[in-house]
């Protein structure tokens, strides 16, 4: 986890080795070969270190966190019970930002597997009822109107099958503005991240540590299943999701989706979303290293098939839509292939047949492994198709089925 993480005596950008291939996952960085479970453990840590020095930056450890917890019965037409937590950072100052999480469970459920949603609307905008609380920052911040997103997150459908969905509004943590001043960035100094000037954390990191913070939540919480909390986002938040899944093994299973650059698409020959393009026009996602390797990916000690492959052997879903370009499905399916080997090292059945399934596609024990990739006719969005290969993927891997 990213507390784990210490900074290793590395290279600045202009002395890295140049290596268009991808680096291999079964090799340190001094080119020691990795050919066991224990010596994985090890080039795991090595890998955060250098997605964090290099990438996206230097996270604080796991502020301790307090709760106060709202109950609503009878949600959705009494098909669903809502809990409302404001998740509170107990030694920072009062005028911290919190996390208003959101947590829908089927009516009556005693624990169930959950999916933690990153949204960017507003928790009030994933259903239409006047339960759910409208946030100060999910007013200032995010949609107009209660269920905006309703076809989007599919809440309906989810409790259907058996599983909770919780959300938090990823303004609550950092607003996504390049000035930092409006989240949670201003209450860490430099000085107490891990990291040397430069590596402190971006965007991406503050809104997995966020995710990170609503899994301590969720793990204390009864009706939740506690090593069956998937986590998802979409996009920028899906890159968020792989982050958090990548760094916090709590996390049982990971869906980014269309995540793109940064996410599990390759930065390597990446020929849509360029490194330079996106430190371009986003610079406060990732940490101020990164733009070095704008035109010099070849120079990236890493590349984002390392990021896939902490999660295992944990099971990871990439749902990416065939019309989307600018995400790359194509080089997020390399990636998914290149991290392959770490899944078998870890005795995880990664990839089943050639990985990749599409709409029409069953997804069964005989089609899918830990480690997929699944494409739906469609531009950049999230709906109830995909929804119907998740909720399949997640029965399939979580051990008690629901
Ligand atoms: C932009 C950006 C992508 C990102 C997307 C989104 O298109 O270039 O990297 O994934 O926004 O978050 O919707």
């Amino acid at each position: 986890m990213s507390f784990d993480t210490e900074p290793g005596p590395l290279q600045p950008v202009s002395r890295l080795p140049s290596n268009p291939d991808l680096p291999d996952p079964l090799e340190t960085l001094d080119g020691e070969p990795v050919s066991t479970p224990a010596e994985w453990r090890d080039r795991r840590s090595e890998l955060e270190s250098l997605f964090r020095h290099y990438v996206y930056g230097y996270a604080p450890g796991p502020e301790p966190i307090e709760a106060d917890v709202d109950r609503t019965e009878s949600v959705l037409g009494g098909t669903a019970t809502l809990l409302e937590a404001t998740i509170r950072f107990v030694d920072l100052p009062d005028d911290a930002p919190t996390i208003e999480l959101a947590l829908f469970v089927p009516a009556g459920a005693t624990e169930v597997p959950v999916f933690l949603g990153l949204n960017r609307a507003g928790n009030h905008a994933a259903i239409d009822d006047d339960a759910v609380t409208i946030t100060d920052r999910g007013r200032r911040f995010g949609a107009d109107e209660r269920g905006a997103q309703r076809e989007y997150w599919c809440v309906e459908r989810i409790l259907e099958r058996g599983h909770g969905f919780a959300t938090y509004h990823c303004a609550d943590i950092d607003p996504d503005r390049d000035d930092f001043t409006d989240g949670i960035h201003p209450y860490y100094d430099a000085e107490e991240l891990p990291g040397p000037p430069g590596t402190e954390w971006g965007t991406l990191a503050a809104w997995a540590w966020g995710l990170e913070r609503c899994v301590d939540f969720l793990r204390g919480e009864s009706t939740v299943r506690s090593d069956e909390i998937a986590v998802i986002g979409h996009s920028r938040r899906g890159k968020a999701a792989l982050l958090a899944g990548a760094t916090d093994e709590r996390i049982g299973l990971v869906v980014p989706h269309q995540s793109g650059t940064g996410g599990c698409a390759l930065s390597r020959d990446n020929g849509q979303e360029t490194v330079a393009a996106i430190n371009g026009m986003f610079p406060h996602w990732f940490n101020d290293v990164f733009p070095a390797f704008g035109n010099r990916e070849p120079r990236l000690p890493i590349d984002q098939h390392l990021l896939i492959a902490l999660v295992a052997p944990r099971p990871l879903l990439d749902t990416e839509g065939a019309r989307d370009y600018w995400a790359n499905p194509g080089r997020a399916f390399d990636a998914i292939q290149a991290a392959a080997p770490v899944y078998d090292l870890l005795g995880a059945e990664g990839i089943v047949g050639s990985g990749r399934l599409s709409d029409g596609d069953e997804l069964t024990a005989e089609t899918v492994g830990t480690l997929c990739q699944y494409r739906r006719e469609t531009t950049h969005t999230l709906n109830r198709g995909y929804w119907d290969a998740i909720l399949e993927f997640a029965d399939l891997h979580f051990d008690q089925g629901v």
